[in-house]
């Protein structure tokens, strides 16, 4: 791995961080891919998608190429520390319309690590609340030279109705009960750095499954990448109707237990629900709360996960959130590196696509 400006390649900086090669014997023709690293040479060549909206259109190629993007990036940030500049003169703006602590900052510091400014926009305060619409709020802000859109939004479509009324690229982070595209990518990162391979692994999602974007999202990324999915939670959050994205439906966390590779434990969303899904918070931890007495009767090399925010005592024990077994701040960490990937990747693809072919 070489450094992000290799003095090997005698190129120059573009602002929208693409390096032009002058010494190609073509002057100076758009070379983005030749005047990196070789190791991300091939990354990009395996992305062509200006957008990241849902990962139940990603191939297993696609996937891989995003989580070893990501990897690249952490080797090469000294674990998301260090600065860079692959994106330097790019602006990226956060379009958050519904709160967030992980994802909102995680794509603000993974656009600073890669040299980029960044626009950060909440839907409280902002000009909404004199009428503006949601499509023209985002025309706005990309009106702003933006060249990346991060949007999270509680209705589900949402940042697909931005690609298509917006030139720019546009990340998913978060629609609804639909998707959560890099949550997941995070979620499969690392479980690929603590197990070295996805294919094989029997992972439980379990909890507020029917509300969770997050569950949507692993079901379709660890199934592509060959993982045995079990989604486990009370009836009421977890209907049979599940199977039908070929995954396995289980009512008892103590029944699936002992197969467990490794479990993500999900939030119960009280604020979607419209009815409490069952009789008491108690009762819920009793049957469904990874406690020291499950983690007894677990592997023993289980993997305890959570997207967060977490309930202490609901869905996990605060000694079993912070025991030897949970990965749940590597999983922010690598939060930042997943996301460093993606605006890199759409970013990228997107500058292809506006570029001329070399040949024509
Ligand atoms: N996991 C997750 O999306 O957390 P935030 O809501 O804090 O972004």
């Amino acid at each position: 791995m070489t450094a992000p400006d290799s003095p090997s390649v005698a190129s120059s900086k573009r602002r929208d961080g693409s390096h032009a090669v002058e010494n190609a014997g073509r002057g100076p023709v758009d070379q983005l891919e030749n005047s990196l690293d070789p190791e991300l040479q091939k990354l990009a060549a395996g992305w062509t998608e200006p957008h990241l909206l849902d990962l139940e259109r990603l191939s297993p190629t696609e996937l891989t190429t995003i989580l070893d993007t990501a990897s690249f990036f952490k080797d090469a940030t000294d674990n998301c520390k260090r600065k860079t500049d692959y994106l330097q003169g790019v602006t990226c703006a956060n379009l958050f319309f519904e709160n967030s602590t992980r994802t909102r900052n995680s794509f603000s510091l993974a656009a600073r690590r890669l040299g980029s400014d960044t626009v950060e926009f909440t839907s409280s305060g902002s000009s909404l609340s004199k009428g503006e619409t949601f499509i023209d709020t985002a025309k706005v802000i990309e009106a702003m030279n933006v060249d990346t859109v991060i949007v999270r939004h509680s209705t589900p479509g949402a940042p697909h109705q931005l690609a298509k009324n917006l030139d720019c690229s546009v990340i998913n982070a978060g629609d609804g009960p639909h998707e959560h595209p890099t949550q997941a990518l995070l979620d499969m990162m690392t479980i690929r750095e603590h197990r070295g391979d996805i294919a094989g692994l029997t992972v439980a999602l379990v909890g507020d499954i029917s509300h969770s974007r997050t569950a949507r999202s692993n079901i379709w990324g660890l199934k592509s990448l060959g993982a045995h999915v079990i989604v486990c939670g009370p009836s009421t959050l977890v209907s049979k109707q599940w199977e039908e994205l070929g995954v396995e439906v289980a009512y008892s966390l103590d029944a699936i237990l002992p197969r467990c590779d490794v479990l993500n434990l999900l939030r119960i969303q009280f604020e979607r629900q419209a009815t409490r899904p069952f009789p008491s918070v108690r009762e819920y931890a009793l049957l469904y709360a990874m406690n020291r007495e499950r983690m007894s009767r677990a592997k023993g090399d289980i993997l305890i996960m959570a997207p967060g925010p977490i309930n202490r005592g609901v869905e996990v024990t605060p000694d079993v959130a912070d025991g030897p077994h949970s990965v749940i701040l590597d999983q922010v960490t690598n939060g930042i590196a997943v996301r460093m990937a993606v605006l890199w990747l759409v970013h990228g693809a997107g500058r292809r696509a506006d570029t001329p072919s070399q040949n024509g």
